[in-house]
């Protein structure tokens, strides 16, 4: 059950004391005591590191103290995506994440109407209580970075090339972009893997090109509707999120994005049930995980993506695991746009 101060609190600050902080500051001593020993007991800490204020900062902050998986009877989800791990604690991962919302333009919107939805954009999102990005067109780029300086949307780009120059006509490098003002890049979309070869392979080079050019990859992953009803999405999207970041280090993995984007819910209304999302979303982070240790995937943006839109934003980004979205149709819209940037902020 969860304590009704903690929940209101939840709702408020966004954030959860534990309850042998303030919550209870005007409990008594005695009474403190015998809750820090049974807090000490339960998540095999030592009395002193339930000590007070420290319970909120040691268990769900830093991650220096494994978390010992909670009793399931205490494991209770916020519906603001903290997770109950015990009575009165609270992790507190997602409130220290990014949460960004990203719209991706694909093949849409000619400088010209750029210009007139990112006016549209502009006051529409000004309050975002999240990082805002629109990944738009090469040839709209200079537009979006020109018309954002000084707001607080940030600029991305659709693809990048993994060599950093030379005999590659078509293509774009990741010097070209940073150099406009560019900050983000959509990579292995599977629009991208579907129409244009990309592979696993070619996604992690241009991870890598990316990083190194120093902008920052979204990076998508997710499964057909054949995989899916196969059984595979797991297995999928692990093998695809540990393929791009083959070679990725610890403080690289810091400016990385994932975004799970099942592909039998891009573009054809059908969303992936908030419960659908967050297992994928908290499997990308177990992977994450144990390639880079619980710290570095606590602190992992995942997003989700296909068919986000103003009705269902709210409940997918409620989720513990899913801290943003990537946005296609909705995306195309500054209204629409809004209302789910507005959610991300509640979530
Ligand atoms: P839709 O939101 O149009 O389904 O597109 C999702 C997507 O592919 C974002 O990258």
């Amino acid at each position: 059950r969860i304590p009704a101060g903690a929940r209101r609190q939840s709702r408020r600050a966004f954030y959860v004391k534990a309850f042998l902080s303030k919550g209870c500051a005007r409990r008594r001593v005695s009474e403190r005591n015998r809750r820090r020993r049974l807090l000490a007991r339960r998540l095999k800490l030592s009395p002193q590191a339930t000590d007070e204020n420290r319970v909120c900062h040691i268990i769900p902050l830093t991650g220096h103290i494994r978390t010992p998986a909670p009793h399931p009877a205490l494991r209770t989800t916020f519906p603001r995506g903290g997770r109950l791990i015990m009575e009165g604690v609270i992790t507190m991962d997602k409130q220290n994440r990014k949460a960004i919302i990203a719209g991706n333009w694909k093949m849409n919107k000619t400088a010209t109407e750029a210009k007139a939805l990112i006016s549209e954009l502009i006051p529409a999102v000004k309050d975002a209580g999240c990082e805002v990005v629109i990944c738009v067109p090469f040839t709209d780029l200079v537009t979006a970075v020109e018309m954002t300086k000084g707001t607080n949307i940030h600029v991305g780009a659709e693809n990048v090339h993994f060599e950093k120059s030379g005999a590659f006509t078509g293509e774009i490098s990741a010097d070209m972009l940073t150099d406009l003002g560019v900050e983000y890049v959509v990579i292995g979309h599977s629009e991208r893997r579907q129409y244009f070869a990309e592979t696993n392979e070619t996604v992690n080079k241009r991870t890598k090109a990316a990083l190194a050019g120093g902008l920052k990859p979204i990076i998508c992953v997710g499964e057909s509707l054949d995989q899916r009803e196969q059984g595979v999405t797991e297995e999928l999207v692990r093998m695809q999120v540990k393929i791009a970041l083959n070679g990725v280090t610890a403080d690289e993995l810091k400016n990385v994005v994932i975004a799970y984007e099942p592909i039998w819910a891009i573009g054809t209304g059908k969303t992936a049930t908030a419960d659908q999302a967050e297992e994928v979303c908290a499997a990308i982070r177990k992977v994450v995980g144990e390639l880079y240790g619980e710290d570095a995937a606590k602190g992992l943006t995942v997003q989700y993506g296909g068919s986000m839109n103003p009705k269902n934003a709210e409940e997918l980004l409620g989720k513990p695991d899913v801290d943003g979205g990537l946005i296609g149709g909705a995306s195309l819209k500054a209204d629409q746009f809004a209302v789910i940037v507005d959610a991300a902020t509640k979530g």
